[in-house]
């Protein structure tokens, strides 16, 4: 696994925002052979999917033949509700880039069949050739999409209750509400995120530090579904400064040293086709 330490949220959005828009440019997608992303949603990747539509923009990448599938959403949340993941991806990202909407996938909360929605979307990945490119956040106790603590470290796409720390963190964008926070959600599954040929994990402020450093050197544990990182060829974890304060001082100097040719997010080896961009000022929205 790889750990690349950013000084802080801007410069961990820009990172990876150059990064996503390097394996796309690298794929050269085309209509027969798109370019697929799995999209978290969450605070951590506001500032990512801001860095993408500035590159976009700058058409320094296009999304025209990329097809996208999200981690997640609320089981019972109308599609148009403010909170609802639909919305989100929309508002935030979707509608600033040239993307197909018959390329978006979203899982739907309201199917009649919630499992039947669930086996479908697991197999229209499957359909659309896997995944190349898992983006992902965490949970503070190191969830990754809704994969709670206890899930199955090989689950695949289903409903998932919320527990109550997950319920009382996102009640934040209830009004601080949290009998409004649905109480189930449909996920992709731990192993549907590991099927991916690459999964990359942004983790962001204090209050992600527990889990990082449970992912990066705890064992692997369905308690902190993000270890399940430490089994994937190619997982990769960006992290703020912030984010780094329970990692023992030799782990986060090891990865430091290792990784320093990667920490401008303007040098990043994977990026070398990309022009350098200015800086787009990012900050955490919610
Ligand atoms: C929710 C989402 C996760 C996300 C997590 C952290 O539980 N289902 O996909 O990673 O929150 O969110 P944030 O990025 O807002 O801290």
């Amino acid at each position: 696994m790889r750990l690349i330490i950013q000084k802080d949220y801007q410069t961990l959005s820009q990172w990876a925002a150059q990064y996503v828009a390097a394996r796309i440019k690298e794929a050269k997608p085309s209509a027969r052979k798109p370019f697929v992303l799995g999209l978290p949603t969450g605070s951590s990747p506001l500032g990512m999917y801001d860095a993408l539509v500035e590159l976009y923009n700058k058409k320094e990448v296009s999304f025209k033949h990329v097809v996208t599938f999200n981690m997640d959403e609320y089981v019972g949340l109308a599609e148009n509700h403010p909170e609802s993941y639909h919305t989100f991806m929309w508002d935030n990202f979707f509608s600033h880039i040239n993307i197909d909407k018959k390329n978006v996938n979203i899982l739907n909360g309201n199917a009649k069949n919630l499992d039947a929605e669930c086996a479908n979307y697991e197999k229209k990945i499957e359909k659309a050739g896997g995944i190349d490119l898992f983006l992902g956040g965490v949970g503070p106790d190191g969830h990754i999409a809704f994969n709670e603590p206890g899930s199955s470290l090989v689950s695949k796409t289903r409903v998932k209750t919320l527990t109550k720390d997950t319920i009382i963190a996102n009640s934040r964008f209830f009004g601080g509400n949290i009998k409004k926070v649905p109480k189930t959600a449909l996920t992709v599954g731990v192993q549907t995120i590991m099927n991916a040929r690459e999964v990359l994990i942004l983790v962001n402020g204090h209050n992600k530090a527990r889990a990082l450093a449970h992912g990066v050197e705890g064992g692997i544990s369905q308690m902190w579904t993000i270890s399940a990182l430490q089994m994937h060829p190619k997982g990769i974890i960006v992290a703020d400064e912030s984010a780094c304060g329970e990692l023992k001082l030799q782990t986060y100097r090891y990865y430091k040293d290792i990784e320093k040719k990667n920490l401008d997010p303007k040098s990043i080896e994977t990026a070398k086709s990309i022009e350098t961009t200015k800086s787009v000022e990012v900050t955490p929205k919610k």
